[in-house]
Formats: structure tokens, C-alpha cells, sequence
């Protein structure tokens, strides 16, 4: 398997693009089976994710096309028929995000047979918010043998839907299905995630009407059919977080283009708190750091607007070397501190209880080989080779490639000292 080496002391200059936002790409794909009209996908982020979703979609009936447009890449889904309406073990296990096929294809065809994704290494992640929302929307839903077995022949029906906690992939799950559906849908309590007001743009260009994304109060008058549109990906801001804190760690000045710097208003607050230099721009922002020391400073991850557990590992990363002692919570996933013994290993500080993390910064880190078990614990792991002397050896790339597009030649344009070694084919553990 492949690795990436990364000598540290590098510090970054220059521009980084950001690509258009995996998870909002995987639910937008998902959408293109609620209407039998092409969607065109523009921004599209190339990565392992979205090709593995292809995949499945593919298999469900629909034509994917990957092509160059005038914008960089894009995506073309065309579901003229559903020719299949199961989404089996082998496919949702590898990638959780397939489980949201399954509003769509009831939503259209009113029965559907998908795997329970199961657990993962961050936590148990159960769906069960899903299938209550699905319930309430009428459909029949029984489990067999790891399977969600979903029925509503007469199609969906519109229902108030009160999540008991905030949970985007819910929220998401329950807009998928409730488009389609006959009369009002009302979701409180729902996630208010930018990536879930980009799915919300999307359906009512495909002729939906969802109001009120981006608020704890969506409403969906359902339709009876959607059409084809065109839609362009928003940015991925946790690749433009993760970029932000690259350049802190490292130290210099890069400019995030192509992105919105008020998707990262917690996180970049943060980082200015610790002494990190950083000015917005109506298409990204501009990180500076300087020679002298960061402060050590709290986070507690949040559903959005709060600091995204999405960041918390790279975040993390970068306390490592601040001055003074910085206690980060995680308060989304039960498991999400995978990273921390991975960082001791080059020299942290870090002691872990429940859902809290003390980080005691140190001087320096020092380079060795490393791996995780997920994508952002496997970014993090990167930025903390950045500063760290000698060379790091991060294992387990396959997480990387799931979500972040060319990240190598994105920092080494910058002049960071990172570069890929192809594996051999053996597996690494
Ligand atoms: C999405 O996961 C993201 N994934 C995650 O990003 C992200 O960390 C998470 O939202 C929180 O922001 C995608 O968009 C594909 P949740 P999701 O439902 O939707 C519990 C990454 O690295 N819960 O908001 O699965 C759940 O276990 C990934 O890109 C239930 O108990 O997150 C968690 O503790 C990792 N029952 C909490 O709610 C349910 O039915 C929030 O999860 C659903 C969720």
C-alpha cells in the first residue's frame, strides 16, 4: 500500500484551491436517483468516496459520467430506470455514506433493500434516527439478517419529524426520502451543516421545496416528480480547515482560494486566539504565522456553527507545540481520540479520558512512523510531520484518498517536503 513521507521544518508560501466538499458531493450523488432527468455535478471533488459511490449508484441503474468541464471537474448521474433497489453488505460496509441511497430509492420506487452500515472506528454510529424518520414518513421498514428491508407501495406521506439530537446524516436521510412525498414534511431539530443546505439547493433546482436548510426548522412540500439540474459542489471546509491549520503548524503564509472562510468561523476564531494570523477574503482566507510560539487554547466540537469534530484531530495536531496546556472535548463520536497515541508517537504530550483530551504542548515533535484508523485522525498525523524534525512515515494512506484531493502536491506546491511512495502490494498490519 502507498505511504507518504514528509520531512518536517518546511515552512509553507503560496496559494491552495480547495476542492469542492466530499460530504457534500456523496449526498448530492444520492439525489440523482430521485429523478429520472440527468444531474450534472460541477466542483466535483475526485476521490475514493465518490468513485466507490459511483460504483454503487452504478449498479442501482444509473450512468455516471466523470468529465473535464469549464470549471474543473464534474459529474453527470443519469437514472432513467432503477434497475436494482439493493444496496448489499459488501458495498455499504466499505463506505457508511451508501446507507443514504435508501430514502431515495423508496422515495421512488417504494421499496429498497440496503445493508446496516454497522459500527466504526469513531463510534458505534447507529441509523436508527434514519428508520424513524423513514417510519414516520410512512415506509414499512423491517431488518433481517443486517439488512434494512423498506416498503411504502402508495408512496411516502408527509409527517412532522422531531429529532431527539442533532444528526446531519439524518436530517439529510429524511430530506432525501420526503421530497418525493405527499403533503408537508416539517423536521425539527434538524442539522444545520452548509453541506446540508447545499443538498437543499440542489433538490429545488431538480424542482423541490424544501425552505428553512441551514435552520433547526426545515419544511419540505412534497412533489410529485423531480427533474434534471445543474449544480455546483460548495467548498469542502474541512479540507480548508485542515489546510489552515497545515499552514499554522508549518508556519508562513498561504492563501485558501476557491473556499468560504464563514464555514470556518469557529475554527479560524480559534486559531486567532492562539496567535495565529489570519485575514478572511471573499474566496478563502489567508494564514500567517510567524517564528514565536502559539498559546495553548480550549475547543468543545458541536453540530454546526460549533468547532466541526471534523477538525478536532488536525486541531489537535497543532496543539501539540503551543505553549501551555489545551483541553479539547469531543462531544459528537464516543471513540474520536484514535490519533492521540499516533501523535505520542512523534512526541506528544497527550492523556485522554472519556470524551476529553489534555494536550500539554511540547517544543518540538520528532518524526516516526505513524498510521490511523480514520481520514481527518490521518490528516492530522500529516500536519504534526510537518513541524516535527526528520521524516515521518504516515501508513494506512487508502484513509486520505477517501477525502482529500492531491493533498500532496497541494502542500509540496507550497514547498512542504512531502511526497507518496507507491506500496508493493502487501498489505501494511
Ligand atoms: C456526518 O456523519 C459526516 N459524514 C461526518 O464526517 C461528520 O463527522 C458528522 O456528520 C458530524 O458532523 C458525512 O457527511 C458522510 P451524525 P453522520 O448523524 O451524518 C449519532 C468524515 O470524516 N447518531 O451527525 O453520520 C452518531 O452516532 C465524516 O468526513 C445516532 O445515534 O453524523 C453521532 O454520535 C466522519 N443515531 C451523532 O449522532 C442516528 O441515527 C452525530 O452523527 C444517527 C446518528
Amino acid at each position: 500500500m502507498d505511504r507518504i513521507a514528509i520531512v518536517g521544518g518546511a515552512r509553507l508560501e503560496g496559494e491552495i484551491p480547495i476542492s469542492g466538499a466530499k460530504n457534500s458531493a456523496i449526498k448530492l450523488m444520492a439525489a440523482s436517483l430521485l429523478t429520472d432527468e440527468p444531474l450534472r455535478l460541477t466542483n466535483m471533488p475526485r476521490l475514493a468516496d465518490t468513485r466507490f459511490l459511483g460504483r454503487l449508484l452504478e449498479r442501482l441503474g444509473a450512468q455516471v459520467e466523470e468529465r473535464d468541464g469549464a470549471d474543473g471537474a464534474e459529474t453527470v448521474l443519469h437514472t432513467r430506470e432503477i434497475v436494482s433497489g439493493i444496496a448489499p453488505y459488501e458495498l455499504v460496509r466499505q463506505m457508511r455514506a451508501s446507507f443514504n441511497v435508501l430514502g431515495p430509492l423508496i422515495a421512488r420506487t417504494g421499496q429498497a433493500k440496503v445493508s446496516l452500515p454497522g459500527g466504526c472506528t469513531i463510534g458505534a454510529r447507529p441509523v436508527d434516527l434514519h428508520l424513524e424518520a423513514l417510519r414516520s414518513l410512512g415506509a414499512t421498514i423491517d431488518l433481517h439478517e443486517g439488512y434494512v428491508y423498506a416498503q411504502a407501495p402508495r408512496g411516502l406521506i408527509g409527517a412532522e419529524i422531531v429529532f431527539p439530537f442533532v444528526s446531519v446524516g439524518a436530517t439529510e436521510h429524511a430530506m432525501l426520502a420526503a421530497v418525493l412525498a405527499r403533503g408537508e414534511t416539517v423536521l425539527t431539530n434538524a442539522a444545520c451543516e452548509p453541506e446540508l443546505v447545499d443538498l437543499a439547493d440542489c433538490l429545488n433546482k431538480m424542482g423541490a421545496k424544501v425552505s428553512g436548510a441551514g435552520t433547526s426548522r426545515i419544511r419540505i412540500e412534497g412533489v410529485a416528480r423531480l427533474t434534471g439540474a445543474t449544480h455546483s459542489v460548495i467548498p469542502d471546509r474541512i479540507e480548508t480547515g485542515t489546510f489552515a491549520l497545515a499552514a499554522a503548524m508549518a508556519g508562513g503564509e498561504v492563501r485558501l482560494t476557491r473556499t468560504r472562510s464563514d464555514f470556518i468561523d469557529t475554527l479560524l476564531d480559534k486559531m486567532e486566539e492562539a496567535g495565529v494570523g489570519v485575514t478572511r477574503h471573499e474566496d478563502g482566507a489567508t494564514i500567517k504565522r510567524g517564528g514565536g510560539r502559539l498559546q495553548a487554547v480550549e475547543i468543545e466540537t458541536d453540530p454546526y456553527p460549533g468547532f466541526a469534530t471534523d477538525l478536532q484531530a488536525q486541531f489537535m495536531a497543532l496543539m501539540t507545540v503551543a505553549d501551555g496546556e489545551s483541553v479539547i472535548r469531543e462531544t459528537i463520536f464516543e471513540n474520536r481520540f484514535m490519533h492521540a497515541p499516533e501523535l505520542a508517537r512523534l512526541g506528544a504530550d497527550i492523556s485522554v479520558s472519556g470524551g476529553e483530551a489534555r494536550v500539554r504542548g511540547v517544543a518540538m515533535l520528532e518524526g516516526a512512523p505513524v498510521m490511523a484508523t480514520d481520514l481527518r485522525a490521518s490528516v492530522s498525523l500529516v500536519i504534526a510531520a510537518l513541524a516535527a524534525s526528520g521524516e515521518t512515515m504516515v501508513n494506512r494512506v487508502y484513509h486520505l484518498d477517501r477525502g482529500f484531493e492531491r493533498l500532496e502536491e497541494k502542500l509540496s506546491a507550497c514547498g512542504a517536503q512531502i511526497r507518496r511512495i507507491a506500496g508493493d502490494g502487501e498489505p501494511e498490519d
